[in-house]
């Protein structure tokens, strides 16, 4: 009896402090999460989630280009994937909420962010410096409630095919087909080109603010991140773009 007091005293402590640790973890996240910069480290790593997903995406994508076997094919590996240890679109339903979780919490740091800025906006004088800050911040703004929407509409059209298609159409597994079938209503082709632009800006001006505040650009290296930053967007972007333009221009059928 007195041996198993012995015993169980320690562990009852260390329970405890394991509590106590992850209370001061979650005290610690929140207290960085009510500052600016907390929010900003917030909205860097979403992005870095985000934009991992955009480049595996888009080339994903591009296998439309091999023909409709490869790309059905890896439509159904996205869903297969971890079976037998996981079931039928379970992985795809984890990176699902992993990207829900990183969009509304992008969202909510964004919105945050501009109320505080907003506030701290002087009136009536302003430097050149901050009319170019304030452009690229309003750019940014615009660029993520344009990509809000296009994202809300791509997952009801080619996810769902509830939007831009004929009843019967649309076929659960048959990307091809669905992409080609969609891709042939020209304002729909439109709508996915301009929000490949916005997708462009945000992702330009986004990657470059997100090594800044991840703290790797230096004095020296800055030209070269700013360059690198645009060519990841411009490659996200032709990438994107050239599925639309190959079945407007009928090279894939
Ligand atoms: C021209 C550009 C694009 C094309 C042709 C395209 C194509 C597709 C297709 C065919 C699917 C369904 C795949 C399947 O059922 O196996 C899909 C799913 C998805 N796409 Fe895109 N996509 C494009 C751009 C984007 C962009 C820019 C984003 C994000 C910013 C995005 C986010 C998603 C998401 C989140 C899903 C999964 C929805 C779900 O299953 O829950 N897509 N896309």
């Amino acid at each position: 009896m007195a041996a198993s007091s012995v015993v169980s005293e320690p562990v009852v402590k260390a329970g405890e402090a394991a509590g106590s640790a992850a209370a001061f973890g979650t005290n610690r996240l929140l207290l960085l999460w009510s500052t600016v910069i907390g929010k900003k480290i917030v909205m860097a790593v979403t992005g870095v989630i985000m934009v991992a997903f955009v480049i595996a995406h888009m080339l994903g994508n591009l296998k439309i280009f091999a023909g409709p076997k490869e790309i059905n094919t890896y439509s159904r590996f996205l869903r297969e994937v971890g079976m037998p240890e996981l079931g039928y679109g379970d992985a795809l339903w984890i990176v699902r909420l992993v990207l829900i979780t990183a969009v509304t919490l992008h969202i909510i740091a964004a919105v945050t962010l501009t109320r505080v800025s907003w506030q701290a906006r002087p009136i009536g004088y302003r430097e050149r410096k901050d009319l170019e800050t304030s452009f690229a911040a309003r750019w940014m703004r615009w660029g993520g409630v344009i990509l809000a929407v296009f994202i809300v509409f791509h997952i009801l059209h080619f996810t769902l095919g509830m939007v831009g298609f004929q009843p019967g159409q649309f076929r659960e597994l048959h990307v091809y087909s669905n992409v080609v079938a969609g891709f042939s209503v020209w304002p729909v082709s439109a709508f996915y080109i301009l929000a490949m632009l916005a997708l462009f800006s945000h992702l330009d001006h986004g990657i470059w603010s997100m090594l800044q505040t991840l703290g790797w650009s230096t004095a020296r290296n800055q030209a070269t991140l700013r360059l690198a930053s645009r060519l990841i967007a411009g490659v996200v972007f032709a990438g994107f773009v050239s599925v639309p333009v190959a079945v407007l221009a009928g090279w894939i059928q």
